[in-house]
Parts: C-alpha cells; sequence; structure tokens
C-alpha cells in the first residue's frame, strides 16, 4: 500500500551521479546486472528495459551463477549488483568474483550500512523503507525504478524517464484503490482453491511473470511457475487441464496480440 511513496522516493536520485553510471554503463566492456531471486528477475527486466530504451546490451546473471563467466570480466566490465538486504551471500560471492577481476561495482541497494554497501565502488539507494517480511515487494518497484532511471540516462533521455515513472505512481496509487479488493479476494479464492497458478508474460512481462511465481510460491505456497507466453506449448500445457488458473500479463503494446494468442491457447 506504501508503493506510491516508494516510487517517488526511488525516482528522487541524484541526476549527476545517474548521468555518470550512465556514462560507465556507454563505455564498459560488458555490463552484468546480477542478483537473486526477485532482484535476479529486475535484473532480468534491466536485459529488456536498456535494449528497448537505450538500445543497449546488458547481461543479466543469476548472483550463484556468475562466477562461472569470470573469463569474460576485464577491468573494463561493470557489474550493477541489486539487492534489497545487501546481506545476500551469493551476491557477496559474486562481488568478491568481480573485484579479483578489477570490474567496477555499482550496487542497488535499500538497506543502509549493508556489506554490499561497504564492498561496493558507488552505489545508488532504492529508498523503498523497510521491508519487514521476507518477501521483495516495495524494494521491488523501487529497484525498477533505478533500473529504468539508468536506461533512460544512457538513452540521453532522463527527464523523459522521471515524468513517465512520476505518472506511473499515480497509476500505482489507483490500482491500490480500495474498490478492487472484492475482486482481488475472489481471484485470491480462486487460486487458494487450486494451489495451482501459470503466469505467461511475454518482452518485459517474462521476467515479470517469473517474479508473480516467486510471489505466489513464497507468500502462499502456491505451485505457481511463470514463463514466457511463447514457451507455453513447449511443454508446460500438457500440465494445463480445465480450472488451471492461468494469469496472462497483458499489457497495451507490441507484445499485446501474441500474449492473448497464448491465453487463449
Ligand atoms: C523474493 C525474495 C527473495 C529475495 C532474494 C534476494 O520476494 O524475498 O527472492 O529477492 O533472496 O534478496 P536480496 O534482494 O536481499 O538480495
Amino acid at each position: 500500500m506504501e508503493q506510491k511513496y516508494t516510487l517517488q522516493r526511488a525516482i528522487n536520485q541524484d541526476d549527476a551521479k545517474l548521468m555518470q553510471v550512465a556514462d560507465s554503463i556507454r563505455n564498459a566492456y560488458g555490463t552484468f546486472f546480477v542478483g537473486c531471486g526477485t532482484a535476479g528477475k529486475v535484473c532480468m527486466a534491466a536485459d529488456y528495459l536498456f535494449s528497448k530504451i537505450a538500445r543497449k546490451h546488458v547481461n543479466s546473471v543469476v548472483a550463484s551463477e556468475f562466477a562461472n563467466y569470470q573469463d569474460y570480466l576485464t577491468p573494463k566490465t561493470l557489474m550493477v549488483a541489486v539487492s534489497q538486504s545487501g546481506e545476500t551471500a551469493d551476491v557477496l560471492e559474486a562481488i568478491e568474483v568481480a573485484k579479483r577481476k578489477g570490474v567496477k561495482v555499482v550496487s542497488l541497494l535499500n538497506v543502509f550500512g549493508s556489506t554490499m554497501m561497504r564492498m561496493s565502488d558507488d552505489l545508488f539507494m532504492i529508498n523503498a523503507g523497510a521491508e519487514r517480511a521476507v518477501v521483495s515487494t516495495k524494494a521491488t518497484t523501487a529497484q525498477l525504478a533505478v533500473v529504468m532511471l539508468l536506461a533512460y540516462a544512457t538513452a540521453g533521455k532522463l527527464q523523459e524517464g522521471k515524468l513517465l515513472l512520476i505518472n506511473a505512481a499515480s497509476a500505482v496509487n489507483d490500482m491500490l484503490n480500495p474498490r478492487y479488493d472484492g475482486h482481488i479476494k475472489k481471484l485470491a479464492l480462486l487460486l487458494h482453491e487450486k494451489n495451482d497458478a501459470f503466469i505467461i508474460g511475454r518482452g518485459l512481462n517474462y521476467p515479470i511473470a517469473l517474479e508473480a511465481a516467486i510471489k505466489l510460491q513464497e507468500t502462499c505456497y502456491i505451485n505457481a511457475q511463470g514463463f514466457a507466453g511463447g514457451e507455453l506449448k513447449h511443454g508446460p500445457l500438457a500440465l494445463i487441464e480445465e480450472g488451471t488458473p492461468c494469469i496472462a500479463l497483458v499489457p497495451n503494446d507490441e507484445t499485446k496480440a501474441a500474449i492473448l494468442g497464448n491465453a487463449s491457447e
């Protein structure tokens, strides 16, 4: 319920620093976004956002797999480490691998004074406020907001990105309006009853589908799985039968027709 303010706070970054890190991303010999779990899905989203907004390729790697990429690292490589707590062991180990190779590390953090803060060359505080439960919720949207600002800064359109996110903050506020509660409760009961859920998305909504599945798994113990819409027919469809809940993320963009096609499938 705090998401509106969270987004507004996350957007409130030092423009000069955003431009400076954007410059490092533009000039880096490979940029790696690294995180675990939900933060890892934000890194995956970064891959799509940078390609769409800045026409720039960045890599996204799950922190526990990062060491497998060490042969590609040079002092010209940049790592953007994303972590709510700044204490996740897999991310700390990935940073150590990077540091041994002379890689510059920029972190996106929520907890001030964390171990990661001390290990990083530079950082952005996402200012989401304390996450009191295990689940990363408002920190996730705040991480996405800062990644978007970096992508817009890399494209030389920082102010455009800020404006978009300010509008997103009020759109999010509208979604949290109590008038939707009844509808949401009805859907939640359905998920609870079936204990199964498939979530599909395309493009940017692919990592978001994976993230939605994590949330249903860890908060509700529901057997939720996220897929790229186009992958349904390559296996998972076999597990879907009449009555299986399937959530399709349908944005109003170029993926709309295809994801609706997957949904009807
Ligand atoms: C998801 C969740 C976990 C964390 C992951 C990384 O809601 O809580 O998947 O996202 O353990 O944690 P941080 O971001 O603290 O590094």
